[in-house]
């Protein structure tokens, strides 16, 4: 049996590695890229492309620190959108599927309703704006593609709530934490598994992947030091700094997986439930 060709761009990052972990080593051969290819050189992309031939092209690779975003627009507009575009215009040029994730950020965050996949965006952030300019790139350019958005990954890495939660209770008796910030922790490994589905499937186009349920920041990190079963650690509820950066202001971007539910084809765990899997991953 022929094998399917995947290539993940970011396979250093939370999702690219959960990507690699999951993936069904029988039917896929893996080809795995990080900042050695640099997703925003439009001839680096397409030579790697012509070389390798993928099937498949799932790109996790993104400029995802949103204050760094809002610094420099320039560098991230350059791999958020141009690097979504030349890595969707290559598997174009193969008739490769190509897979983009995104994010809760193209939303506003101002109403206080569940969003769906039909549901106006309107980012209000560089890097919402530069992740909604690179979904616009890969609806252009190739009719085979799949669009995910999901909402406050973790996965391995320092680089998330979980991590930066557990290594504050390290040193600090009292955490202060936002109670205005609403959406609804993913666990990386969930995703990945959803994302392997879908490609499994014959299904195209934008759906929300994230686990189900919400909470706040605040109620995250309480239940992140509960399950870690740190008792000595009190979480504080404070509100975000208004007139601050739009980056830390108090949002409410719950995704709800409508086409997941209209094309019967998954559902994701409570995010409880995920938290608890990877807090007993982190300990064994
Ligand atoms: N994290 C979240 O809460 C979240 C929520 C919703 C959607 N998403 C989206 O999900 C995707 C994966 O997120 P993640 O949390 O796994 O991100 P991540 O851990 O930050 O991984 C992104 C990876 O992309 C690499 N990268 C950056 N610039 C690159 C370039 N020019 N060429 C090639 N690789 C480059 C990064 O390398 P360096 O580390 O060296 O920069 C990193 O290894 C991203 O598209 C993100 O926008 C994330």
């Amino acid at each position: 049996m022929n094998k399917t060709k995947i290539w993940i761009a970011g396979a250093n990052g939370q999702l690219g590695t959960a990507i690699c972990d999951q993936i069904d080593y029988t039917k896929y051969t893996l080809l795995s890229t990080d900042i050695d290819l640099d997703i925003t050189n439009l001839e680096e992309v397409t030579s790697y492309i012509n070389m390798t031939h993928p099937n498949v092209i799932i790109n996790c690779a993104g400029m995802t620190d949103l204050e760094e975003c809002e610094k420099d627009m320039i560098q991230a507009y350059k791999v958020n959108a141009i690097g979504a575009r030349n890595l969707c215009a290559a598997s174009r040029s193969i008739g490769a599927k190509f897979v983009q994730i995104s994010t809760d950020d193209v939303f506003d965050g101002r109403r206080q309703v569940a969003l769906n996949e039909f549901d106006n965006v309107f980012p209000i952030t560089i890097y919402g704006k530069s992740k909604l300019a690179g979904e616009n790139f890969v609806r252009e350019l190739n009719p085979k593609h799949l669009i995910i958005r999901s909402s406050w990954i973790y996965g391995n890495g320092e680089n998330n709530f979980v991590s930066h939660i557990l290594k504050e209770a390290k040193t600090k008796s009292v955490i202060q934490v936002p109670s205005d910030q609403f959406s609804t922790p993913t666990s990386a490994k969930e995703l990945a598994k959803f994302i392997l589905h879908l490609l499994e499937t014959n299904e195209y186009g934008t759906y929300h992947a994230s686990c189900e349920g919400m909470c706040s920041r605040y109620e995250f990190a309480k239940v992140i030091l509960k399950l870690a079963g740190i008792t000595d650690v009190t979480v504080e509820p404070v509100l975000s700094a208004s007139g601050e950066s739009v980056v830390s202001r108090g949002r409410y971007t719950i995704l709800d997986n409508l086409m997941m539910k209209l094309t019967d084809s998954y559902e994701m765990p409570q995010w409880r439930d995920a938290l608890a899997d990877y807090i007993n991953s982190l300990n064994k």
